[in-house]
């Protein structure tokens, strides 16, 4: 089995797989590498009630010794007391620098692993086998890591890429709808920033997404990726053009945090979409029939396209707090038409004002 193409940065060469029964072969993909001692699978209790099993036993097959930890599923398990927990029981099993963790969950648990990963033993290798759309459309891929804090989502983390990443679309069978729509925002996303052939290619297939084909869903998550690694590959980092992928999230994460967190991620992406969306038609680089096909795309995907109930001038306060701040001054990531974005700190307060106002339904 080959994988679907390999991201290549100056740290890591890490190959993406994508296909039907990918579980079924993760040991041999670890093993083709090296034989790790010991391999610790990290999950969360629903999704290793699903699929553990047959990690695991894939792992054995390849003569691998293994062991599963698992953390309660949400995201207040991305925490400084289930990374400890998660310490200890390296310890208990006496992990050492040749230790490998699988990841096998959504984003909480391939951040979570990834930030143990990064940080046991000053680092140990890692794979991430994502199960829920946004993470096998975004969290899997890139390098970032890390935990929550009570100054902010992902305050604390590191970069440290998967030896792989392994795909399988089978696992989208057991998410929720309303799951499968909150990856389909990020899906949006990266055909905005960077591909319009791709958001062509939603509208056509948007029938086969919802009812979740598997094929279609296969060259979803691929393109997904490979749009994810080209840009990783030109700013790993993150100094420069990889604030493109915030595209969204600027005014997504206020109102995701303003939801008290009832809103998945995607949600309230897909709202911070068209309030940028919105800013840019304002700057003159975006017209007024994108911002309606946007709308419309969203809306045939579940998605909200209004934070109901939320007041703007608490999204905009907290908008102006966000840690993305560079020297002082807000970034903001709008589109240059569809498929192309910019980057600028120069956007009026009246018109960040009349976008929140907008998305507020106001
Ligand atoms: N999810 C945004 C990034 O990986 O940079």
């Amino acid at each position: 089995m080959i994988p679907k193409f390999t991201l290549h940065t100056e740290s890591e060469e890490t190959p993406v797989f994508v296909e039907e029964n990918a579980i079924e072969h993760i040991g041999l993909w670890v093993s083709e590498r090296r034989i790790p001692p010991i391999v610790v699978v990290v999950s969360d209790s629903t999704v290793a009630d699903l699929y553990a099993d047959k990690l695991l036993s894939s792992l054995s097959q390849s003569g691998l010794k293994s062991e599963l930890i698992t953390v309660p599923p949400g995201d207040q398990s991305k925490c400084l007391s289930q990374l400890d927990g998660i310490f200890d029981k390296l310890g208990d099993l006496h992990v050492q620098r040749d230790g490998m963790l699988v990841a096998l969950g959504g984003g909480v648990v391939t951040d979570l692993t990834g930030f143990a990963a990064a940080t046991w033993m000053r680092g140990i290798e890692y794979a991430n086998c994502p199960t829920t759309l946004e993470a096998d459309v975004d969290a899997s891929l890139g390098g970032k890591t890390g935990i929550n804090h009570a100054a902010g989502k992902n305050m604390v983390g590191a970069f440290h890429h998967p030896q792989f990443v392994a795909v399988d679309p089978t696992c989208l069978k057991t998410l929720p709808a309303r799951d499968i729509s909150a990856g389909l925002a990020e899906s949006i996303k990266h055909a905005l920033i960077a591909d319009a052939s791709f958001l062509d290619w939603h509208e056509a297939n948007a029938e086969s997404i919802r009812s979740v084909d598997s094929t279609v869903m296969t060259e979803l998550i691929t393109r997904n990726l490979q749009i994810k690694a080209s840009v990783v590959e030109q700013d790993e980092r993150e100094g420069s053009v990889r604030a493109c992928l915030n595209f969204g999230h600027t005014i997504g994460h206020a109102v995701e945090k303003l939801s008290n967190y009832q809103m998945r991620h995607g949600e309230a992406v897909a709202i911070g979409m068209l309030a940028a969306a919105h800013i840019s038609f304002r700057k003159g680089l975006l017209d007024g029939p994108a911002i309606e096909r946007i709308r419309t795309l969203i809306r045939r995907f579940n998605l909200p396209i209004q934070a109901d109930g939320l007041s703007p001038q608490d999204i905009i306060e907290l908008t102006l707090g966000d840690k993305k701040i560079r020297a002082g001054k807000r970034q903001w990531v709008l589109l240059d038409g569809i498929g192309k974005f910019t980057i600028t700190d120069d956007v009026d307060a009246g018109i960040i004002a009349e976008s929140v106002t907008i998305v507020c339904g106001d």
